[in-house]
């Protein structure tokens, strides 16, 4: 029956999933592990990586207002994320939303989105670590072969090629040991998260205190270059265009609300955790956007380590600060590869336990209470996406991912307003229904703003969803169990 592709979770039902806690997780993280943990998933490849192909190719000194322009879509999105986030505090995220406001087909929709920005950004990530590991070890004359440490595969204008390689090796591995770090615990997870995050954060503000008196002001004349005619390429359409790129940075202070059913007052934290995470995030992008084309001129950023460059160009003096540069950005894309591994992980934990997916994605393990299988079949596909596609490709299906889910969460927060007018907020999203229609529009621009083949992968990425939901979800779905019985 159609109606029942559109049954719904109420409001009393989450909140009695949320407060029974039947599924065995612990709730152990607080304001500050929260917020760490949305930095940790958030500061990645997208700042230490993208930034300077980005300012190269599109905007030029102006990545900055990108930067910003960026932020500004995902603050409306996060003010919606932090409204459901107070009043659904279970571990779905959007998921979870979507199945309170539009019913479960389009739930299901969200969670297989979900799926393409986590799987998928953890091996994006993960292909950024090998590129700066490989640096690394060079430094210190220690040299992995090409073939062991590229994609097999690659993509460009001209099409799909093979490149020689046999695969991805640095990636593969550190996906493999941030998964067993998972099945460990979640408590060892994120103390190492934690202790990554920090140096993350040292190694960004030592950038710009140090960076900042190795400014050539000349560097930003023109701070806008001339559009060069062609859409994207410099000029407004370049810094919107660039604000698309680098999205790809903020991704992840969403993965904070799918440890909700882990966070000991989730109805306070995960908004405030949200908006932290963003504000801070966002002042530090800023930061280290400034300085970065202040130090080198943006037309020679196009390069995989743009941070390093700009440390080697301030000359002899910052020579030391190169390796704990190097170290610490290794460290802060681990970090981001277990928050979003997490983030997966229990995204697939919340679909079973609805009966959308497999059985084996709620088990938890009897001593870890992590859910293990969960873990390690994301982990399987984690790692082997990471070995064989290149970081560019896999950077715009993330991007094209998450801006869907942000567009149906803003939508959902009109529907909720609608639906249940009255329900208790511990966060409220301000000027309703502005904020979301906004934030709903300015995604959808930036969605627009990517090629057509990353549209296209995202509709076969959604046709193998339906299939799956059509050849098992819809049959084993509890909700619709439930009203079945209910009916008898
Ligand atoms: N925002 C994350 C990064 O930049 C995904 O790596």
């Amino acid at each position: 029956m159609i109606k029942d592709l559109f049954i719904k979770k109420t409001l009393a039902q989450l909140d009695e999933e949320a407060s029974s806690n039947k599924y065995g997780l612990k709730r152990h993280l607080g304001l500050t592990n929260l917020t760490l943990l949305g930095i940790g998933s958030v500061i990645g490849a997208g700042i230490f990586v993208l930034t300077g192909t980005a300012a190269q190719m599109h905007a030029g000194p102006a990545i900055v207002l990108s930067f910003i322009l960026s932020a500004i879509g995902c603050l409306l999105a996060g003010l919606c994320y932090a409204e459901f986030a107070s009043m659904i505090p279970l571990s779905g995220s959007a998921y979870t939303y979507g199945y309170a406001t539009m019913g479960e087909l389009f739930a299901w929709i969200i969670g297989w989105d979900l799926v393409l920005e986590y799987l998928f950004a953890t091996s994006t990530v993960a292909v950024g670590w090998s590129g700066y590991m490989l640096s690394f070890l060079a430094d210190y004359g220690i040299y992995i072969p090409t073939s062991l440490a590229q994609a097999p595969f690659d993509f460009d204008q001209h099409g799909w090629h093979v490149t020689g390689a046999f695969f991805n090796f640095p990636a593969v591995l550190i996906v493999v040991l941030v998964t067993i770090l998972l099945v460990v615990g979640i408590k060892e997870s994120v103390r190492f998260n934690n202790i990554a995050v920090i140096i993350k954060i040292i190694i960004v503000l030592l950038f710009i205190g140090f960076g900042i008196s190795h400014i050539h002001p000349q560097n930003w004349v023109p701070f806008i270059p001339k559009n060069t005619g062609v859409w994207g390429q410099y000029g407004w359409s370049g810094i919107l265009t660039g604000s698309g790129v680098i999205f790809f940075a903020y991704i992840g202070f969403d993965a904070v609300s799918t440890t909700s059913q882990e966070a000991i007052n989730p109805k306070r934290d995960l908004p405030l955790s949200i908006l932290f995470t963003l504000l801070i995030c966002t002042i530090l992008y800023v930061g280290v956007s400034f300085v970065l084309t202040g130090i080198v001129n943006y037309k020679d950023l196009n390069v995989s380590a743009p941070i390093a460059l700009a440390i080697d160009r301030s000359g002899a003096e910052l020579k030391w600060l190169s390796p704990y540069i190097k170290l610490g950005t290794i460290a802060g894309l681990s970090s981001v590869i277990i928050v979003t591994l997490l983030g997966q992980t229990r995204i697939f934990f919340s679909m079973a336990h609805d009966g959308l997916l497999w059985k084996c994605f709620t088990k938890t393990h009897a001593k870890f209470k992590t859910p293990h299988y969960s873990t390690l079949i994301t982990g399987f596909f984690t790692a082997l996406i990471a070995g064989l596609l290149p970081i560019g490709l896999l950077g715009e299906l993330v991007s094209i991912g998450t801006l869907l889910a942000f567009i149906i969460v803003c939508i959902g927060i009109l529907i909720l307003r609608k639906t249940d007018p009255d329900a208790p907020r511990a966060f409220k999203t301000p000027w309703v229904p502005f904020v979301p229609i906004l934030g709903a529009f300015v995604c959808f621009i930036q969605m627009l703003a990517l090629p057509a083949d990353t549209w296209l992968r995202l509709f076969i990425w959604m046709a193998i969803g339906f299939v799956i939901y059509f050849g098992y979800g819809r049959k084993h779905s509890v909700a619709r169990k439930l009203r079945k019985s209910s009916k008898k």
